[in-house]
């Protein structure tokens, strides 16, 4: 297989690619054993890092030299500075980002080396506001050749995609806006934004509250519900699970399903499995978007450069 990944500027001529979510502040401690009630421990690491998905999938596509922007609700606060500069540097537009003086969300995220666990404490104040049709209509879609949106409130990020679908009428074929997303909560709210996506990413966690077991019986829960939706007319998504150390698995919109495996490092190198998923969407978005890959070549490509994530802290080490 030809590599995806070699540092040539493929990126050069083709449109911006944006990301809508969230940018959080990470805090990562690593302990050698995960701490018991009441315990105080000493971390074997710690430090803080810019997160978010959309944020984290904005830095690897950075890191492979792709233009891009993300579109998220940034905070004036002293801590947020450092996120906003830290962006900047890196060259991630954020030049339609609206700005808002709360406190801005965070996470606190435990790794632990024996067992080896990731354990996320996601907190959120509820009065920090997300990004609005308003905000987004200020966007010239002009610009951009794909649009992720991590979906966190249905109806907002649905009156996006209606917007981006309004443009794709308005353009010719070859120059409509590809739209992805990944979602993680109540499948009901989620199925009118189906309809407007090329590509849908589910994580494990979304099977797991849903007791499939298997990412081919996910698959096939998943095929039949788009059939029930959209009958045989084509224009369904693919749909594709994160089934960690298993790998992906894909339906396409004829309903075949194909399972691309992990690339199974040792134990011994797993050092940070935080933001392995989102490493693996900005890696097909690469593949497919800007190199054109097939849908399978993109996600054997995610796989592999999920996989080396996770042998070092950060990402700075892909691409
Ligand atoms: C990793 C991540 C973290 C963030 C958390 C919740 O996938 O994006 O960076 O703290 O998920 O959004």
């Amino acid at each position: 297989m030809s590599d995806p990944g070699s540092k040539v500027s493929w990126a050069v001529g083709k449109k911006k690619v944006l990301c809508v979510g969230l940018c959080v502040m990470d805090y990562v401690t690593v302990v050698k054993k995960f701490p018991k009630e009441t315990v105080e421990l000493r971390c074997a690491k710690g430090f803080w890092q810019r997160g978010g998905n959309s944020s984290n999938i904005c830095t690897v596509l950075r890191n492979f030299g792709v233009n891009c922007e993300f579109f998220g609700m940034l905070s004036t606060s002293n801590l947020f500075r450092i996120l906003i500069e830290d962006m900047q540097t890196r060259g991630i537009c954020i030049d339609h980002c609206p700005r808002c003086d709360k406190e801005p969300p965070f996470a606190s995220v435990i790794l632990s080396t024996s067992p080896k666990t990731q354990n996320i404490i996601y907190c959120r104040n509820k009065t920090y506001p997300y990004v609005s049709l308003e905000d987004f209509q200020k966007i010239d879609l002009n610009n951009y050749g794909w649009i992720h949106f991590r979906c966190l409130y249905a109806n907002v990020t649905l009156s996006m995609m209606r917007e981006v679908e309004k443009f794709n009428e308005q353009n010719p074929k070859g120059e409509r806006i590809i739209i992805s997303m990944d979602f993680d909560r109540a499948l009901e709210e989620m199925w009118p934004l189906v309809d407007y996506c090329d590509y849908v990413f589910f994580s494990k966690q979304l099977a797991d509250q849903h007791g499939w077991l298997t990412p081919k019986d996910a698959c096939a829960i998943m095929d039949e519900k788009m059939r029930m939706r959209w009958g045989l007319n084509l224009k369904r998504p693919y749909i594709i699970f994160m089934w960690r150390k298993e790998g992906v698995a894909c339906v396409d919109p004829h309903g075949n399903y194909t399972l691309v495996p992990a690339y199974t490092i040792k134990p011994s190198k797993m050092v940070d499995p935080l933001g392995a998923g989102d490493t693996l969407t900005a890696s097909f978005i690469y593949a497919r978007y800007i190199r054109e890959r097939d849908v399978s070549i993109s996600l054997d490509f995610g796989n592999r450069m999920a996989s080396h994530k996770c042998t070092k802290y950060g990402y700075d080490h892909i691409a």
